[in-house]
């Protein structure tokens, strides 16, 4: 299955040179014409980041948010289109207590409040997925403010996973289907695959080719579920607010050493026709 999405707007010049020494080292092996065009990240361990320095866990989030900034900003730097961050799921939103929330969601204002400029001089258009309208009316004024102020960024598309669950993006996209079916009087025997990629929160994203979880933990987490179908994981033992612009370089050089084969079989496995053909299956 071919990822799908939004034609990309035409590059502009490379930024390349405005990487780290010791970025531009990883991307310097990196082969271009092999570039994912979607990043997914699992952002985990800003709790644990803190307890290790024996800080509280607000400031393991307040310095996640800095690391969101400096990755986004490599990120565009190597004009990757799609960038899509799991900011708040919907059950840290249930789960969390409520001053862990609560400060998640002022962190999240201040975030574009004082990020917006550096948003706007890396070309950087923000985007949001997850049931947000659940979220604080003033979260979503300050939301909706940066999406709009950075609509004609035509560099990486920033995509904040915010009261997000992918079982729920999946109810969402069922029942969207589900009324349009009704309201066309079209038979279900014909939905396709293409109909629900149409209602999902992404449908105007390619799929991500690379999803990155910080921290260890070798899990999903209710993340992209449809989505990650085909999508290459990598899990850095890394805690989220150490993660820099080079470990997301890293994470792609690995990316580019996996053969994708999206079920089928590898180029070099040697294999022809004949050999299946020829031979005999003997009765078990
Ligand atoms: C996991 O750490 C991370 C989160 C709960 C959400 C991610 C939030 C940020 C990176 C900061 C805010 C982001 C923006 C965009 C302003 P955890 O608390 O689950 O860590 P732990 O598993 O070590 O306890």
């Amino acid at each position: 299955m071919q990822p799908r999405g939004e034609s990309l707007s035409p590059s502009p010049a490379s930024r390349v040179n405005e990487l780290s020494a010791e970025e531009r080292a990883v991307y310097a092996a990196l082969k271009p014409e092999r570039l994912p065009q979607h990043v997914a990240i699992i952002m985990d361990g800003n709790g644990r980041w803190a307890g290790r320095r024996s800080l509280k866990r607000f400031v393991g989030h307040q310095q996640g948010a800095k690391a969101v900034q400096l990755v986004t900003e490599t990120a565009s730097r190597i004009n990757l289109p799609w960038l899509t961050l799991y900011a708040f799921s919907l059950e840290n939103n249930l789960r969390r207590p409520r001053a862990e929330v609560n400060f998640l969601m002022r962190l999240l204002k201040t975030y574009l409040d004082s990020n917006l400029e550096r948003m706007r001089k890396n070309n950087v258009r923000m985007r949001y997925i997850g049931r947000t309208h659940d979220l604080p009316p003033e979260v979503q004024d300050k939301m909706r403010w940066a999406e709009e102020a950075t609509a004609r960024n035509t560099g990486t598309t920033l995509t904040l996973a915010l009261n997000y669950g992918g079982r729920s993006e999946l109810v969402d996209a069922f029942r969207g289907l589900a009324a349009e079916m009704k309201n066309k009087h079209l038979s279900l025997d014909h939905i396709t695959e293409e109909d629900v990629h149409r209602h999902l929160y992404t449908a105007q994203m390619p799929d991500p080719d690379l999803l990155i979880r910080t921290s260890g933990e070798q899990r999903i987490s209710n993340f992209l579920l449809w989505q990650i179908a085909y999508t290459e994981i990598f899990v850095t033992d890394r805690y989220w607010p150490d993660f820099r612009g080079v470990h997301l370089l890293e994470a792609i050089a690995d990316f580019q050493r996996r053969e994708r084969r999206y079920g089928g079989i590898g180029e070099d496995s040697g294999e022809v026709e004949e050999d299946f053909e020829s031979i005999k299956i003997a009765a078990s």
